[in-house]
């Protein structure tokens, strides 16, 4: 199904004071939504599709610079066999089908992951969709494939560990930065605003080290229903917040 690209919605995009630079989004209800219409779990996640594109087109058209979604956790391997097969799959298609429309809007594809057990065909299609969008600056959108905030620390811990075996690395030379620079993208600022849709209220192992500081916005409106309005909502929430990052002001004179 066809998204209205950025900029020719029907819907002007507001202009917003203070947009955050990085949103990341757990797109879940899909299968509560699907259940509620007698369908299976499965055709929620294929109505996500359409969700997903018109929330990119509506990041872009607020100056979004950084955009992460997860699309299947290292936990999700515990769901049906059918389900974990409908989800690579579909990860994969929507990949081939959506790569060029993505790359016309500016966008640069990343994916964010452990190899270990994700399919080859999505591998092969994630580093397709890199390579093609690479040069784009616009959006950078990553995509959490086979993903878990744990698995990414304990793999930058391991990563460290291996060089100060090899003598590379001193123990007192470890500080924030050294696990920084071996997360999965080191350049990618802080999350600003984490949404959960669906109306639950968890990080469920999503950019752990990432979300330190992050405002959370929790949608009751399943991932299915999601889109750009919604997005522009749940920003603008944002930008009423205070972030003090640990820092405190006195109200009163003391
Ligand atoms: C969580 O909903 C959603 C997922 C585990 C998969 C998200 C995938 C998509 C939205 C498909 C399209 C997107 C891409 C990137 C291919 P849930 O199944 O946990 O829902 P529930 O809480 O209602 O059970």
């Amino acid at each position: 199904m066809r998204v209205a690209p950025p900029g020719a919605g029907n819907n002007q995009a507001p202009q917003i004071e203070g947009v955050p630079r990085h949103v990341a989004i757990i797109m879940d209800g899909n299968g509560r939504w699907a259940n509620a219409r007698g369908l299976a779990r499965t055709e929620g996640h294929r109505a996500g599709e359409v969700a997903l594109m018109d929330t990119i087109a509506g990041a872009l058209e607020i100056g979004v610079e950084h955009l992460t979604v997860y699309a299947f956790s290292t936990e999700n391997w515990k769901r049906s066999p059918k389900e974990v097969s409908f989800l690579m799959g579909y990860s994969r298609d929507v990949l081939r089908r959506r790569r060029d429309e993505l790359n016309e809007w500016g966008v640069a594809i990343h994916w964010w992951g452990r190899r270990p057990r994700l399919w080859k065909s999505v591998i092969t299609e994630l580093e397709a969709a890199q390579e093609l969008t690479k040069a784009n600056s616009k959006l950078h959108f990553n995509m959490a494939v086979n993903y878990g905030g744990r698995a990414e620390i304990a793999d930058a811990v391991r990563q460290i560990a291996n060089e100060v075996e090899a003598g590379k690395l001193k123990p007192t030379g470890i500080t924030e930065d050294t696990v920084i620079r071996r997360l999965y993208a080191p350049s990618s600022p802080d999350v600003d605003l984490l949404i959960r849709t669906g109306g639950e209220q968890r990080i469920s192992n999503f950019l752990l080290w990432q979300c330190a500081y992050a405002e959370f916005a929790f949608n009751p409106m399943p991932w299915p229903e999601y889109c750009r309005e919604e997005l522009w909502n749940d920003v603008l929430t944002f930008t009423g917040r205070e972030r003090r990052f640990g820092s405190a002001v006195d109200r009163v004179e003391c």
